[in-house]
């Protein structure tokens, strides 16, 4: 394994819509061990392809015991609201409130192209979100929450 340099905002890579996955070979397996590697060395709980310069639809979330390696995500159910605090390793030092569903199910290739579902909540929910907004090439901060107070539970 190695680390991988992270893309910073301002790269045109972060903004482009990443292509679907078609090889699911020992280069792609490699990449995701690069990106876990390095999405962990950051202190970060997630990382999507365009961070690490591969303008493909892949991204890593690491949170608490729950590792996920997601080829070809597309979230298939949400339901509920949070919003909180969100930043980004592509974005150093920015960070704003965003409001996400609590609720996610996601359906993914695993790195074998094997097909994968999960649902999530909370904070996985959040960096599901975040990661796949990635591969359309979204930034956290374009989805800034300027509402008003909400209250938590709704
Ligand atoms: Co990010």
């Amino acid at each position: 394994m190695a680390l991988r340099d992270i893309v910073k905002d301002g790269s045109t890579i972060l903004r482009k819509k990443c292509r679907e996955v078609e090889s699911f070979d020992d280069k792609l397996g490699k990449l995701l061990d690069d990106m876990h590697e390095t999405m962990k060395h950051a202190d970060g709980v997630g990382l999507a392809g365009p961070q690490v310069g591969i303008a493909r639809r892949i991204a890593v979330v690491e949170v608490g015991e729950t590792y996920l390696e997601m080829v070809n995500p597309v979230i298939v159910a949400a339901s509920g609201s949070q919003i909180g605090q969100e930043a980004c390793l592509s974005v150093p030092g920015k960070s704003c409130m965003v409001e996400r569903p609590m609720n996610v199910t996601v359906a993914y290739l695993d790195r074998r192209g094997e097909k994968r579902e999960g649902s999530f909540t909370g904070l996985t929910a959040r960096a599901c979100c975040h990661e796949i907004d990635h591969l359309d090439g979204v930034l956290f901060y374009d989805k800034e929450y300027r509402g008003g107070y909400r209250r938590a539970d709704k």
